[in-house]
């Protein structure tokens, strides 16, 4: 393999406009961009520049979050195999890992989530913003209003070129994230909501919050546990569409709470985070095993998309998809098999044998079954994108952070080649 790292590693360029040849230096397996501006371009004064719609080979930050081996299908946060976070930390920890850098000690543990219960009070009169919201508004469009609702409060956050300002923002995010998400649902059903109870963990008071109808209400440990695995499965992906739209309007020094209420957006679009409701709706749709050959015939004419599967990253297995599938077998037998389970599971096993599949590495990926997962739970699949972005939140504000101290970032703004029409003269 050769060795980028060493000094006159680069990549030779030739142009055949004007015979001139170029060398641009290669680290990590890239070349700078702005490199390319010393070859001359026709159009505009600024050189040559790279073309790539919809950034699918652009790398835009160098970062020490996440890594992802989309072709191995690995997994890491801050370097520890997703597979173990799963199973042995606790998504309080995985929060605290993703922002702080590394696991907390025990003793750490307990400080963060004093932290974050003691940041786990919502403004007076949030709750007067639903006023006017339509019970059966989306889910995510209700979260993102109230996050922008939360932002109005919190005047301080716009110093976000200090640390300090950024942690105390951060962590109040991570904090009242899971309280906006229940106050949705809460909503929803037509409910007040229930104030959090620090005795539980994060994912055992979101529960609580959302489906307890008084003091009563006991965790299910079984779910409990397969909603903390959930949250820590979405807490970061690197440079994913939401995350990458948290960093562009985090770059214009625009206050967490408002780049938090665009991630919110950008996650809730069905080829993002919105997968995980439309594979539902799929399931449901299909209705029948009997009725798959004909789905997927309708995948293969591109009349129909087969929701839950492909990944801009992943050319194998999402290593998420397989923990989740161990996740609803625990669910499954506390609350009964989801009926859509085994349409699901023969969506699968067909399109992991069928050639149109494979040949474009075709691979369930982690909302294939975390929306059976959430169905069981009780949740209702027009919520279950609000469920990601709580987990997601963590990466958010990992990623804007990380965006804020890196000294090489400046605002985000690609450029483009216009093709339109020029030099008309409006009648007179
Ligand atoms: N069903 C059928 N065909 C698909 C699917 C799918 N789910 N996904 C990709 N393809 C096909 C495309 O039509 C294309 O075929 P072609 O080369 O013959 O034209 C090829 O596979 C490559 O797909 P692209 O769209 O170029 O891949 P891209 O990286 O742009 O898109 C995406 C990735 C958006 C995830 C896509 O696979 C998709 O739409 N999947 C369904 C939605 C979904 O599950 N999204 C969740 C992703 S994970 C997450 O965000 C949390």
């Amino acid at each position: 393999m050769p060795n980028d790292t060493t000094q006159d590693a680069h990549l030779t360029l030739h142009d055949s406009r004007t015979g001139r040849e170029f060398e641009l230096p290669i680290v990590n397996d890239t070349v700078k961009a702005m490199d390319l501006r010393q070859i001359h371009a026709h159009l505009g004064d600024f050189g040559m520049m790279s073309y790539d719609p919809a950034f699918k080979n652009t790398v835009s930050c160098t970062s020490r979050i996440t890594f992802i081996d989309g072709g191995r299908g690995i997994l890491e946060y801050r370097g520890y195999p997703i597979d173990q976070l799963a199973e042995r930390s606790n998504f309080s920890d995985v929060c605290y890992l993703l922002f702080q850098g590394e696991l907390p000690t025990p003793r750490q543990s307990a400080a963060f989530k004093t932290q974050m219960t003691e940041a786990s009070v919502l403004p007076e009169g949030i709750e007067n913003v639903l006023a006017g919201v339509p019970r059966d508004a989306h889910p995510m469009a209700v979260l993102g209003t109230l996050m922008m609702a939360l932002g109005c409060h919190e005047p301080g956050a716009k110093d976000v070129r200090d640390g300090e300002c950024r942690r105390i923002h951060s962590l109040n995010l991570l904090a009242k994230t899971p309280l906006l998400a229940a106050m949705v649902w809460r909503h929803r059903i037509n409910k007040p909501l229930i104030a959090p109870d620090p005795s539980l963990s994060f994912a055992g008071n979101f529960l609580k919050m959302v489906f307890a109808e008084d003091e009563s209400y006991e965790v299910d440990p079984i779910l409990e546990r397969a909603m903390d695995v959930l949250f820590t499965l979405h807490g970061d992906h690197e440079q994913n569409c939401s995350t990458s739209t948290m960093r562009v309007v985090g770059s214009s020094e625009a206050t967490p709470y408002n780049s938090a209420a665009a991630a919110i957006a950008a996650l809730s679009g069905p080829l993002h985070g919105g997968a995980n409701e439309a594979v539902l709706r799929m399931l449901a749709e299909i209705g029948s095993v009997e009725a798959i050959p004909a789905f997927m015939e309708k995948v293969r004419n591109r009349e129909a998309k087969l929701m839950g599967f492909g990944h801009r990253v992943y050319k194998s297995y999402d290593p998420r998809a397989k923990i989740i599938s161990e996740i609803a077998k625990e669910v499954f037998e506390v609350r009964g098999r989801n009926a859509l389970l085994d349409i699901a599971v023969e969506l699968e096993r067909i399109a992991l044998e069928e050639d149109f599949f494979k040949s474009r590495n075709l691979y369930p990926n982690v909302d294939f079954y975390s929306g059976l997962i959430y169905q069981s739970m009780g949740f209702d699949p027009a919520y279950f994108t609000v469920l990601f972005a709580v987990g997601r939140m963590a990466g958010w504000i990992a990623q804007w952070d990380e965006l804020m101290a890196d000294s090489e970032q400046k605002i985000a703004r690609p450029r483009q080649v216009y093709v339109g029409e020029r030099g008309k003269t409006v009648p007179g």
